[in-house]
């Protein structure tokens, strides 16, 4: 097969935790957070993943760069916003050194400010964040979930976490029309509100919103996560037996005291896919050693797949910026993933996969957890 050379692509990543700086930088590991931050902010932007290898079907080939902008997710909300931009634009700036002519934005670099807007007119390089294709994928893994679980969608209350985000409110709007109830969930009561007010007349289902998490999880048989909290937000008590959680923020907001203490819970990590080729996230620093994606292996996030995706499709565009996101884009960018041979990964939460044996002791938990609840 002759392999055709597409546009070259850069994606902006910062580490999410304290693990996650140990796992790429193991000097790191047992320094106190205070001089962890210190120096992360200090550290300028760096080329630090070269991706190769990721081809579709038909022969088309590109490769990228993950540029490292090393703050975590608190100092990247905390810090000045004008700082926190031209780190941003210069990890951008050094993407394009390379090659690179699409930029993708990770986790809270997409977050931050107006979701990439003020991004993408300062950036040399069309910029993504990626949602869309997160989006597209989070939705399939929370109906897979549901599915695993026997979640009867047409007597399902859903509880949308983050609801007035870039993510959350296309979620919504998405679920709606396939279940009984969805309750939109965010901090800030005001937008959520005005989100409800603007939303809810078209939106098939019955529909509530508060900013009372725990009492919407407790109502839910269904719950979808995406928030920009930096702290659990989803704690085991507030559960149903058998719910299913599909988490799409990063970090994520379900406390890893559900992994033991609610084994009658499905949580599902939405939004990984496979991707097409033999891909190879090389450090640029250690070449020939692999970097720690924390993934299995060929497995990518799906907003750095929209990255690739619209390189290997030479859509050289701003595709996926601020909160308004539209619909038609993710049903575009799920159908060109799928031309490109991307795919949902298996299963996942916790850092582990789930396996068909694990999800049928999920049901049979939920089931004895119900027969008991019934007593
Ligand atoms: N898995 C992937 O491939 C992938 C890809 C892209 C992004 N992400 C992650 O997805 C998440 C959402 O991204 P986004 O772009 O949609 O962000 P966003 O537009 O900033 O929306 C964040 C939402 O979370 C709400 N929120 C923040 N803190 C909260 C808290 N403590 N409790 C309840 N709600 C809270 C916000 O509302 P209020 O301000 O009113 O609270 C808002 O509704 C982020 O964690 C991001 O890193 C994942």
């Amino acid at each position: 097969m002759n392999v055709v050379q597409a546009p070259k692509f850069c994606f902006v990543v910062h580490p999410l935790s304290l693990e996650d700086v140990a796992r790429y930088e193991p000097g790191a590991k047992g320094k106190g957070e205070a001089i962890v931050k210190k120096i992360l902010e200090w550290m300028p932007a760096y080329a630090a993943v070269h991706v190769t290898g990721v081809r579709t079907p038909d022969g088309r080939e590109t490769e990228g760069w993950f540029v490292g902008s090393p703050l975590l997710p608190q100092q990247i909300l905390d810090l000045p916003r004008e700082d926190i931009y031209k780190r941003i634009v210069r990890s951008i700036e050094i993407g394009a050194e390379l090659g690179a002519q699409i930029a993708g934005l990770g986790a809270f670099t997409g977050v931050v400010g107006d979701g990439g807007i003020t991004v993408a007119e300062r950036s040399p390089i069309p910029v993504t964040t990626g949602n869309s294709l997160t989006i597209a994928a989070g939705l399939q893994s929370f109906f897979r979930g549901a599915r695993e679980m026997e979640v009867d969608l047409a007597s399902a209350t859903v509880a949308v976490i983050g609801a007035t985000g870039s993510i959350g409110s296309a979620c919504a709007r998405l679920i709606a029309p396939k279940v009984r109830e969805v309750i939109l969930v965010a901090r800030n009561e005001t937008r959520l509100k005005a989100y409800y007010e603007k939303t809810a007349p078209d939106l098939p289902c019955i529909v509530s919103y508060t900013t009372d998490i725990a009492s919407a999880v407790r109502r839910s048989q269904l719950v979808l996560t995406a928030t920009s909290s930096t702290q659990d937000i989803i704690e085991p008590e507030d559960l149903q037996p058998g719910a299913v959680v599909c988490e799409l923020s990063l970090p994520h907001d379900v406390s890893r005291r559900v992994a033991v203490e609610r084994p009658d819970v499905l949580v599902t990590e939405g939004g990984n896919m496979v991707v097409p080729g033999e891909p190879r996230f090389e450090r640029v620093r250690e070449p020939g050693s692999e970097f720690d994606l924390n993934l299995p292996p060929r497995t990518a996030l799906a907003c750095m797949s929209e990255t690739m995706v619209l390189a290997l499709e030479n859509r050289l565009e701003n595709y996926t910026l601020g909160r308004g996101i539209e619909l038609e884009r993710v049903v575009e960018i799920e159908a060109m993933a799928q031309r490109c041979g991307f795919t949902l990964a298996d299963m996942r939460a916790f850092d582990t996969a789930i396996t068909p044996e694990k999800i049928a002791a999920t049901r049979e938990a939920a089931a004895r957890r119900r027969a008991l609840a019934a007593h």
